[in-house]
């Protein structure tokens, strides 16, 4: 199977995609298919060699730390799972998530949420969990507490957001002028942009910091607690001298993986309390490239390997197929003399657009493909454009008015690369026909 391994600490050059062998299962634990991987700057720590629990020892090593797939194989003592059940799972540092098929502690595993796909799933175990422990394992936050999270457009933050709102609590976040929105839409109550003001003039006291900075904005952040309140940091140690004068509590910690906390958070976004933002996707071989654009360029929302290209097929449930079913069927004249299931198999059969998703406002990221489809006299034609951080600098392809077909060449014909999604907007009254296939 394929891995991608370092033989030796180092930049990005120093990773590479081999062929190694697949692990089988101790008693208590379970191998993963892997369909998605996710990438954190944890990864890029543990190959330069700068995260403790990595040492010369463990080289070669398997990076990644959180994946998405279907069961494969399961240990003698594993129970409560079976083979091609679909899980998403955070991974102790001894099991890399780079890689075909993954053993994992069954401890670590939990059910894939039924609203996502490969994609999203794999982006939430490890940056979801860590914004669990640091709210509420580390922080104590309450329902009508308030909390300021510093970096929310990024992958943990995102995640903190929406679980601070969804216990109740108030939240405002620090972030860059172009993710006011996206923050805003995500539910944070104030959003502070981070370069052009300081948030210790505008913020009121709150009971919990959450720093994912560090630096001197974890410094700065002290005199927005309030007393008995807490600074929690996924960085460095805060400075405990201070907050025992200020009669704060101030820590440091480090995620763990916990399956219990997985199957929480699958529950929330399973009742669409919580959304996940893939900001952009990348294959196996290139995961240097993934890490690199996770350091270098501003990605909202999380980073994602697609490591099966074929993902398993969306969930369709009875109901769609047999309208789908009878659609065709419609379409097709009403024939008589044919057998129902032979409709059945028909909707069950058309062509899948992996590539393209459904548009949602603010959850597309800067420099993504939209195709906007609209009414023009009797006929629906669409055209193709990429966003910009305001939707005034959007540049738009030549060739409006185009038939459906021909948006969806043009739009495949400007991705940057083959795994690039490419959105689909449908102004008000324009349906999706079920011609153009379906949607990821
Ligand atoms: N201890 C643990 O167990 C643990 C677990 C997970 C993560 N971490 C650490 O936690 C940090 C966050 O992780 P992540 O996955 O969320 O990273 P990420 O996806 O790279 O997000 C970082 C976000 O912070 C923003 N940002 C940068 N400087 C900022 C500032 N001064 N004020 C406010 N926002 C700022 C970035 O936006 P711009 O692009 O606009 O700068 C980006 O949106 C990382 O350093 C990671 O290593 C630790």
């Amino acid at each position: 199977m394929q891995a991608v391994r370092i033989h030796r600490f180092g930049g990005p050059e120093v990773m590479a995609i081999e062929e190694i062998d697949r692990a089988t299962p101790a008693a208590n634990e379970v191998v993963i298919k892997v369909f998605a991987a996710s990438v954190n700057p944890v990864d890029a720590k543990m190959r330069e060699g700068k995260y403790p629990v990595v040492t010369e020892k463990d080289l070669p090593y398997v990076l990644g730390r959180d994946v998405s797939g279907e069961i494969a194989a399961v240990g003698s003592d594993v129970s409560g799972v079976t083979s091609g059940d679909k899980v998403f799972a955070f991974l102790s540092p001894e099991h890399g998530g780079y890689e075909e098929f993954v053993v994992a502690d069954a401890k670590e595993v939990a059910a894939q949420p039924q609203a996502l796909d490969a994609i999203g799933a794999a982006a939430v175990p490890l940056a979801g969990i860590t914004a669990w422990q640091g709210l509420f394992d580390h922080g104590g936050l309450q329902a009508g507490q308030r909390v300021l999270i510093h970096g929310g457009a990024g992958g943990v933050g995102h995640f903190a957001i929406q679980f601070a709102k969804a216990k109740g609590a108030w939240v405002a976040t620090t972030v860059s002028s172009s993710d006011k929105d996206f923050v805003t839409d995500l539910g944070a109550d104030q959003v502070i942009d981070y370069k052009a003001e300081k948030f210790e003039s505008v913020v009121e006291p709150v009971d919990l910091v959450f720093d994912l900075i560090g630096g001197e904005t974890q410094e700065r952040s002290f005199s927005v607690v309030k007393p008995k309140g807490a600074l929690i940091s996924t960085l460095q140690e805060p400075d405990k001298a201070r907050a025992k004068k200020l009669n704060i509590c101030a820590a440091r910690y480090t995620a763990q993986p916990n399956g219990d906390q997985l199957r929480e958070i699958a529950q929330l976004i399973d009742q669409g309390k919580v959304k996940v933002v893939v900001g952009s996707i990348f294959g196996l071989a290139q995961a240097a490239e993934a890490q690199s654009a996770l350091k270098e360029r501003h990605i909202r929302g999380k980073v994602v390997l697609k490591v099966v290209e074929q993902q398993q097929r969306p969930l369709v449930d009875e109901e769609t197929i047999r309208q789908r079913a009878y659609q065709i069927w419609e379409d097709e004249g009403r024939p008589e003399g044919q057998e129902l299931a032979h409709w059945y198999r028909a909707a069950d059969a058309t062509e899948v657009r992996y590539d393209f998703r459904r548009y949602r406002r603010n959850f597309v990221p800067t420099g993504s493909l939209v195709i906007k489809f609209y009414h023009s006299g009797d006929q629906i034609r669409g055209y193709v454009r990429k966003i910009a951080d305001t939707d005034a600098d959007d540049t738009i392809f030549p060739g409006e008015e185009m038939e459906p077909e021909a948006a969806f060449k043009l739009a495949a014909a400007h991705r940057a690369s083959s795994n690039e999604p490419i959105y689909v907007e449908l102004v008000e009254r324009v349906e999706w026909n079920s011609e153009w296939g379906r949607l990821a």
